[in-house]
């Protein structure tokens, strides 16, 4: 145990580029020492740890620890870890991930209203011939999942002027947007642009099926919640039998995407490699400094994640 009034800061990044983050943490020294992984120094003295894809068991390793701060805003594979300490958990919440997403999500959404992947198919075919796409408010967009990320991607559609409908477990209001609860099937009908923003928890795995694509009718989906969301075997018979016209896939099942896998050459998938929302050091280490100030004090953590719902 660290019997030192400085609280012990770990710095746990299995990643190749630890600096940056390093530098953006170092205020943090007024008032802890920190320390980087793998120069630990006695896993009994760490307070704290800042974590991101650690391998399974590791946080079991530190026997006194107080709380994890989360690098990602999804939990799920941490949660799968069962020698998981039984701390409070802080997932990141920071601008550059939701609003990051909300221009991915949005940028997809207007390329596919903008019927850029029919001018892409005429261009090949060297055909001159000008589409007329509804109005934005004329297209029905869906957002599964209501949160922090799936907020901010639901405003910037509503503010693109999109129809959007939003569905969540308890239904929290969003201003401007249609919120849904309840029947999946209900909330996807009449809908032409989908994104899931949804953590992927044993509810939501699979969410993404064949009786989900069966309610729609030449949609285009964009997954950026987590591979686990799609059932994979499902998604080119339901772009075959026309119930989705497109997706954008930017989170798998395995990952990287093997070389292998059908989804990198079929023309009506566009493949991005878990890059949709890019957690920026320096805007989002004050989310975790915060976070540590509040645990020094005593306050409930900023984004504490409720194990038992998963997310
Ligand atoms: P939050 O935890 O803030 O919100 C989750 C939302 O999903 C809430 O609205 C919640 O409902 C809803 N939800 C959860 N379970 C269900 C369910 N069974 N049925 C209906 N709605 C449900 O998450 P964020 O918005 O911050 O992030 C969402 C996910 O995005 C992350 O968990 C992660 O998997 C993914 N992500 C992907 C990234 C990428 O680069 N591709 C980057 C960052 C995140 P309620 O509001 O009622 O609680
Ligand atoms: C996250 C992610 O959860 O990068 O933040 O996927």
């Amino acid at each position: 145990m660290n019997t030192e009034a400085r609280p012990v800061l770990l710095f746990a990044y299995f990643r190749p580029d630890a600096q940056a983050w390093l530098d953006a943490l170092a205020p943090a020294r007024e008032f802890a020492e920190i320390r980087c992984w793998p120069e630990a120094g006695d896993p009994a003295e760490v307070d704290y740890v800042v974590a991101w894809q650690p391998p399974a068991g590791f946080l079991g390793g530190l026997p006194n620890l107080k709380a994890i701060f989360w690098i990602g805003a999804g939990v799920d594979r941490l949660l799968e870890d069962p020698a998981l300490p039984d701390v409070p958990i802080a997932r990141m919440k920071d601008d550059s991930l939701s609003l990051g997403m909300a221009e991915f999500v949005a940028e997809r959404a207007l390329h596919y209203h903008r019927l850029m992947p029919q001018y892409a198919d005429q261009q090949r075919r060297r055909e001159w011939r000008p589409l007329s796409p509804p109005l934005a408010r004329e297209r029905q967009v869906g957002v599964m999942g209501l949160g922090e990320i799936g907020q901010a991607c639901a405003r910037a559609l509503a503010g693109l002027g999109f129809a959007v409908r939003g569905w969540s477990r308890t239904g929290r209001e969003v201003p401007g947007v249609d919120v849904r609860t309840g029947d999946l099937g209900d909330f996807l009908a009449g809908c032409e642009i989908i994104a899931c923003v949804l953590p992927l928890t044993p509810q939501t795995r699979g969410i993404l099926n064949r009786d989900a694509f069966a309610r729609l009718d030449g949609a285009w989906l964009i997954n950026v919640g987590r591979g686990g969301h799609l059932v994979e075997a499902d998604l080119i018979p339901a772009l075959d039998a026309g119930r989705l016209a497109g997706a954008t896939l930017d989170v798998f099942e395995t990952e990287p995407l093997p070389p292998d896998h059908p989804f990198w050459t079929d023309p009506r998938i566009v493949v991005t490699p878990h890059a949709s929302a890019v957690t920026h050091p320096a805007s989002a280490a004050g989310h975790i400094l915060a976070n540590l100030r509040r645990a020094e004090a005593g306050e409930p953590l900023d984004g504490l994640v409720n194990r038992a719902r998963g997310y």
